[in-house]
């Protein structure tokens, strides 16, 4: 009799243990569904995903915001660090759609994460742009003065980053832009948008040092990946670009005393009709800089136009 109650204490604390151990678990994901985001479409997530992320931001331990499958509908939102642990996820499993119309955004960027040491932006899910409209109104080709459209990811002032897995689709402007980011690896993602959309590069990068880019897809309107001033340390490994205009170094020397491009390699690449293959360009009369050191290497072009070329007008 009294083992067997012995036995039932055992369980129960067994158990309690279990749940509790579920808990602490549970605790380092903060689920945007929790915080009343709703997958029906319409409903703005924005507040929703700034409280998730707040309170991973706020943890002592790793923590995770996690958007699940379903479709949601978001505003232009900034996700900020610094964070107080040495490293935070984010999970996309589902769709999020921006708002199609460019002129809700007061910003330049759609989805923006800065400060952070120790990102993981990773899953199944896609960031879609929902561009379409955005593509008909660019008129910036011939009127100075129009409505800078927003980047769908900025990336800004980041260390240690992984970015994995995840789709971007049809941007307003590029798909994503890296502005002083520090050891960065990008691997197998998808960015997506049609070969007739206007300015929708895939990754552009500035300021930035040892980034690496690998087993990825690219397929855009204009540049698949694009190297401004100032990126020191750039690997690109089995990135398939097309439709789009190629791989870019450029266009450099927009402005006087501009951050050098050093140490850049694109390797075992494959382009499929796009109009450049890898291409350097400059502005016209640019002030004097440098690129030094930039490899291509074992690129496979089919019906490429310019498969190399060297441009500075
Ligand atoms: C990134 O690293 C630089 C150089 O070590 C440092 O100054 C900066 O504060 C770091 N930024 C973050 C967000 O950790
Ligand atoms: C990037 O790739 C280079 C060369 O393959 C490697 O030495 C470096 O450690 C990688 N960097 C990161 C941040 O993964
Ligand atoms: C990339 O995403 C687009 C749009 O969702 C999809 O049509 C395409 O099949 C994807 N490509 C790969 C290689 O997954
Ligand atoms: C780039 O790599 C070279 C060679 O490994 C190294 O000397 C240099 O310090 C690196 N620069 C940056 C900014 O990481
Ligand atoms: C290029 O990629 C293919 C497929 O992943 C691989 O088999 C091959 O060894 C790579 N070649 C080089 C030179 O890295
Ligand atoms: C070659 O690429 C161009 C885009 O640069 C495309 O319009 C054309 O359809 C491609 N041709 C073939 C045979 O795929």
């Amino acid at each position: 009799m009294k083992k067997k109650k012995m036995d039932l204490k055992w369980k129960q604390w067994y158990f309690m243990c279990i749940v509790l151990a579920s808990r602490v678990a549970e605790a380092h994901v903060f689920d945007v569904k929790d915080f009343g985001g709703k997958a029906d479409g319409k409903t703005d997530i924005s507040k929703a995903l700034l409280s998730a992320w707040n309170n991973a931001c706020e943890s002592l331990e790793p923590s995770t915001v996690l958007i699940p499958e379903g479709t949601y509908f978001l505003g232009p939102v900034i996700l900020q660090g610094p964070c107080k642990s040495p490293s935070i996820g984010f999970q996309l499993e589902g769709v999020v759609q921006a708002p199609s119309n460019p002129f809700v955004f007061k910003t330049d960027g759609w989805t923006v994460f800065q400060y952070i040491n120790g990102l993981t932006l990773f899953g199944k899910g896609t960031f879609d742009g929902q561009g379409q409209i955005a593509w008909n109104i660019n008129n910036c080709a011939q009127n100075p003065n129009c409505k800078m459209l927003p980047v769908s990811l900025r990336f800004n002032f980041l260390n240690n980053t992984l970015i994995r897995d995840i789709t971007s689709l049809n941007s307003k402007n590029f798909h994503m832009n890296f502005l002083a980011c520090y050891d960065m690896t990008v691997q197998h993602i998808n960015i997506s948008a049609p070969g007739e959309s206007a300015n929708t590069d895939g990754i552009h990068m500035g300021s930035s040092a040892r980034i690496n880019i690998t087993d990825t897809v690219i397929a855009t309107g204009d540049d698949c990946i694009s190297i401004g001033p100032g990126t020191r340390n750039l690997t690109v490994t089995k990135v398939v670009c097309g439709p789009g205009h190629g791989v870019s170094v450029g266009s450099l020397g927009k402005y006087k005393d501009e951050e050098e491009v050093s140490g850049i390699s694109v390797r075992n690449c494959t382009f499929i009709n796009t109009q450049n293959g890898v291409r350097i360009k400059t502005w016209a009369s640019s002030p004097a800089g440098i690129a030094s050191d930039i490899i291509f290497e074992d690129i496979i072009m089919q019906n490429v136009s310019n498969p190399v070329i060297l441009d500075q007008e």
